[in-house]
């Protein structure tokens, strides 16, 4: 019954928009139901904290199991950041008290050179603590972090490596993903006033929006350049369906970095791109009714390919921002379909039962599915943006 109103309450909220008369009952309602979405996050994450291995993150819930994954996992940063965004969003302290518990294992991160996912690590963690509680000592992780991730950093090929050794001289691997890095550095320049890595990250956007980019503003998730002479080797995929199809995740990440980008520059070409993803995300054949897409646009399988919450998570989010930079129809639009997606996953078909899911909130995401690694499950960076999707759509709302 409660999840019925849930369902109804957010489907008001996309048809009656944030521009409509303010303050009014629905308005209450409507803000009611979101509130109880977050009061149900908080019951699942203090099930999950009772179950969180020594030294290590949650990932990932499977075979009735915890997948947890060490401080140097890519997603090792979203754990503490969901605990922190609940804490901010409900005032709950056992969550503040539990993330700083846990969020002194990312410390050693700080300085680890391996892969470009520090932004993710450090920013979603430390970045968020920081936020809500500011320390010289965080800051001083979070710029640490900063220099971590420029070391992998080339004047030549002007971007920051994704993946590999440093100093690999046969090839240079960036990823899309590699835009969501980019806030950190934002952050970091204008924590301390050094311009280098607002440069770098500036650097890095342009070089992605030159080659990463095809024709229909889909984009490739890697592309190899010759660390040598900055050229394109290849474009190509690791994670999505084919070399040429549309990974769901890889779109995601590319509207929220550019709209990260443009609120961070002002740069209109940044803006321009986001309005572009969103339009190919948003007018896609394969966008399915109830707007959470298949783990690839282009997956084979469709209609009967696995779906990705974490990416309908992660463009609701993006497009509650990219809302908020627009007028008029679009904005409405952005804010619309942004909304249907987080009813969408506040449903019983995405959103998991209290006590159930391992404490996880989200049900049905994609890890790797060409590799078969993590196909149908709950993901802590699903919850992550989830969350953070909600509390913009809160904010939107009192706004
Ligand atoms: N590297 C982030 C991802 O796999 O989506």
């Amino acid at each position: 019954m409660k999840i019925t109103y849930l369902i109804i309450g957010f489907a008001i909220i996309a048809i009656t928009g944030c521009s409509s008369s303010r303050n009014t009952a629905v308005q209450k309602d409507q803000l009611g139901l979101i509130d109880k979405a977050l009061s149900n996050a908080v019951s699942q994450y203090k099930i999950l904290m009772t179950t969180v291995p020594e030294g290590r993150m949650p990932h990932s819930y499977q075979n009735n199991k915890i997948r947890a994954v060490r401080p140097t996992g890519w997603t090792a940063g979203f754990y503490p950041g969901t605990l922190l965004n609940l804490y901010k969003a409900t005032g709950d302290k056992k969550l503040f008290e539990e993330a700083l518990r846990e969020i002194v294992v990312m410390d050693s991160v700080q300085f680890f050179t391996d892969h470009h996912d520090l932004g993710f690590m450090m920013y979603c963690s430390y970045g968020t603590l920081n936020s809500i509680s500011p320390k010289e000592a965080y800051k001083k992780i979070l710029v640490n972090s900063a220099e971590s991730l420029i070391k992998r950093y080339s004047p030549v090929v002007k971007s920051i490596r994704s993946w590999g050794k440093i100093d690999d001289d046969n090839e240079f691997t960036v990823i899309v993903d590699n835009m969501m890095n980019l806030e950190m550095l934002m952050w970091a320049s204008k924590a301390t006033g050094n311009p280098k890595y607002r440069n770098i990250a500036v650097a890095h956007a342009n070089t992605t929006l030159q080659n990463h980019f095809r024709a229909d503003n889909s984009s490739y998730h890697v592309v190899a350049y010759n660390p040598k002479t900055g050229a394109v080797m290849q474009k190509r995929t690791a994670q999505g369906a084919q070399d040429e199809s549309a990974w769901a995740r890889g779109q995601a990440w590319g509207l929220y970095g550019f709209t990260m980008m443009y609120r961070e520059t002002g740069d209109k070409r940044y803006f321009e791109q986001a309005k572009k993803i969103a339009a190919f995300i948003l007018s896609h054949p394969n966008l399915p009714k109830d707007k959470i897409p298949y783990w690839d646009f282009n997956a084979p399988d469709i209609p009967n390919a696995t779906r990705d919450a974490s990416s309908g998570a992660k463009i609701a989010s993006a497009l509650l921002e990219l809302s908020g930079f627009t007028n008029g129809s679009l904005s409405k639009q952005y804010y619309n379909e942004a909304s249907e997606m987080l009813k969408s996953l506040a449903s019983p078909h995405y959103t998991a039962a209290i006590g159930s899911n391992g404490g996880f909130i989200l049900m049905h995401s994609v890890s790797n599915l060409r590799r078969g690694v993590e196909v149908d499950v709950p993901l802590t960076y699903a919850d992550y943006y989830f969350i953070e999707a909600l509390m913009r759509l809160k904010k939107k709302i009192r706004s």
